[in-house]
């Protein structure tokens, strides 16, 4: 069985988790995945490790799991492989950006590494990017609808 799960960053205010929680509402109703589910990077819960054994009890073994973040950096590209065990040890080292540099020394990650099951496939897909249609939300948003 598939599941998707979509990773948020999470935040000390309740806005990180609402938005992802709400994303992943909208596309269960759209009957694509039969398990949909939500992992915070840090701060709230569900931690990622949660969202991936909840998926797993539920009968998942292949689980997609999309980073609901604009841009990689050093949480796509190292701290969420190390977690969902699929870490290469390649990382783009991103000393020069201000959040990640500064954050990781006042954050908690409290997510241990996942200890994948035999037979789960753990499919990593890429962050948003500059889609057109995040283009498109940006200029409603400059409009200010
Ligand atoms: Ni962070």
């Amino acid at each position: 069985m598939e599941a998707l799960i979509l990773i948020g960053h999470g935040s000390r205010l309740p806005y990180s988790k609402d938005v992802v929680s709400k994303i992943a509402e909208k596309i269960k109703k759209k009957n694509i995945y039969p398990i949909v589910e939500v992992g915070m990077m840090e701060f709230n819960e569900p931690t990622i490790t949660q969202a991936v054994k909840k998926a797993i009890e539920n009968g998942a073994n292949r689980i997609i799991v999309v980073p609901v973040f604009l841009a990689h950096g050093n949480h796509t590209k190292r701290d969420i492989p190390k977690i969902l065990g699929i870490y290469n040890g390649k990382e783009d080292h991103d000393h020069n950006n201000g959040h990640d540099h500064h954050h990781h020394h006042h954050h908690h990650h409290g997510d241990e590494v996942l200890e994948i099951p035999e037979g789960i496939e753990i499919i990593y897909r890429e962050p948003m990017g500059d889609d057109d249609r995040i283009v498109d939300v940006v200029i409603d948003r400059a409009l200010g609808n």
